[in-house]
Formats: structure tokens, sequence, C-alpha cells
């Protein structure tokens, strides 16, 4: 595993929390019985599994650029096919009726979110389906708080590590509805109850901080982490029984194709 490449095993630390999006992402998919399905950045394969158990007939495959999360999506789901690739110029083999995709987009350059969107959608039939959820979390303390240290510290690498905005519903509605007969967009506000403030920073290490901590020597890693966990300690309140409420904004959208 590369040191920048993502951690399977750090991402799962979290995975019922993470996972259950792409459940409620699935509730609003107006399909019975796809053919074909893709899982766009399937991670570890816990959304590829929850196609799987709604879809069992279907041809499900799944595609992410991160060896070892491919790697731990093989050993978990050996039937399915899974392959290393990236969103920017993938192309599947054959037409798919459901692309599905649980907290990927957000990590392309804004630049490429919709137009990859578009590209996509443009290869599927009448009646396709492309689904995605993304975090719109980046207002929230946990997220505010890594921006913060990065502009205090002596951690120059990171400054410009903060991710851009996603586009607005507006702007996702009015980009893709020429290409669609329907687009369903709406956000959830998760509220997760976490053990303590150490499971917000251990939550974050595994997605929003990496492109904060990944460039630091060990030494300034654990400095970054402390700085960060101080904030975090400010920003969040102990709940009645000692644990943390992260609160969680997601963006779900539901494209079908005209
Ligand atoms: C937050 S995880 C989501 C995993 C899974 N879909 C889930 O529901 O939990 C984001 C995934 O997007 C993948 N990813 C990020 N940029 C990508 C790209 N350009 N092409 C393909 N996968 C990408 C990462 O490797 C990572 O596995």
């Amino acid at each position: 595993m590369a040191a920048t490449d993502w951690s399977a095993k750090q991402y799962l630390k979290f995975e019922a929390e993470r996972t259950r999006p792409s459940r409620d992402l699935l509730a609003q998919i107006p399909l019975n019985s796809p053919r074909n399905i893709v899982d766009l950045g399937c991670g570890p394969g816990n959304s590829t599994a929850v196609l799987l158990s709604q879809y069992p007939n279907a041809c499900v495959a799944g595609m992410d650029s991160s060896p070892d999360m491919i790697q731990k999506a093989r050993e978990t789901l050996p039937r399915v096919e899974f392959t290393v690739d990236d969103l920017s110029t993938y192309t599947p083999q054959e037409p798919v009726d459901l692309f599905f995709s649980n907290a990927v987009f957000q990590w392309l350059p804004r630049g490429q979110r919709l137009k990859t969107i578009k590209r996509l959608m443009q290869l599927q039939p009448s009646g396709g389906v492309f689904a995605f959820q993304v975090p719109d979390n980046l207002a929230e303390p946990s997220h505010v708080s890594m921006q913060e240290t990065a502009a205090d510290g002596a951690w120059s690498e990171v400054q410009s590590a903060v991710r851009d905005s996603f586009q607005s519903p507006q702007e996702i509605y009015d980009e893709l509805k020429p290409l669609c007969a329907d687009v369903n967009i709406w956000h959830t506000y998760y509220n997760h109850s976490l053990e303590n403030h150490e499971a917000v920073v251990e939550w974050v290490k595994g997605t929003g901080l990496r492109p904060f901590i990944d460039p630091l020597s060990p030494a300034d890693r654990d400095a970054f982490l402390k700085a960060y966990l101080g904030r975090i300690q400010k920003a969040y309140p102990k709940s009645v029984d000692g644990r943390v409420l992260l609160r969680y904004p997601r963006l779900f959208v539901v494209a079908t194709r005209n």
C-alpha cells in the first residue's frame, strides 16, 4: 500500500455509519431489476454488498483507484469483478443500468465531477439511473477545525489541502436535467453518537483528514493530530452519557436518464 493510498482498515472502523447512506440512497432508486450495476469508488466493497443484497440477480461490478481498497473488496466479495481504475478515464465495457456511488465524487477536482457524471450518463440506456451521495460537511466544526489547525501551525505543506465545496443542488440540477427525465436531490443530516472526541479524530483520519496529514512527517503528523483533537474537544460538547454527537450532513442525487 503506497503511503498516500487509502487504508481499508482505517476506513472500516466506522463501517456501519459509513454504509448507512448507501442504503438510504438505494431506497430511492426507481429500478426493480437492473441487469448491469457498477459501484463507482466501491472502496472495500461495503457499498457493493448493499447493492448485491438488493439486486441478487444483477451483474454487479466495482471499481476504485485504491489498490488497498480493491484488495479488501476482492477478499470480502470474491465472486464480484473488482477493478483498479480511475473515474476520470473509466469507461465500462457494456451499457450500465445503474451507476451507484457512495461518498466518492467529492474527491474529484471540482471541474471533473459533473463532467465525469455526464460522460458516464451519456453511455447509459434510457431509464438508466445514476445515483450518488457525497458528504456536505465542509462547514461543520470537524472540517473547519482541520483548516484552522493547518493555518495555525508550522505545516506549510498542508495549507492548500482544503477540499473544494461540492456543487450546489441548483448547479447539479441544471447540469444533469438536459440528460434526464428526473433529477431527485435531497439532504440528510445524520447525528452519529461516537464514543468520545478521539473517535471523531479516528473517523476523519480515514477520509477528510488524509490530505492534511498524509504529506507530514510522523512527528508533524502527531503534533497536527494533537492540535486538531484540542479543537474538536472545544467544538463538540459531551453528551449526557459522555459520548459525542458528530453531525454529518450528506447530499443525495438520483438522476434518471431520459
Ligand atoms: C469514502 S470512500 C467510499 C467507499 C464506499 N463507496 C462506501 O460506500 O463506503 C471513497 C473511495 O473513493 C475512491 N476514489 C477516490 N478518488 C477516486 C477516483 N478518481 N477514481 C476512483 N475511485 C476513487 C477512494 O479510493 C475510496 O475508496
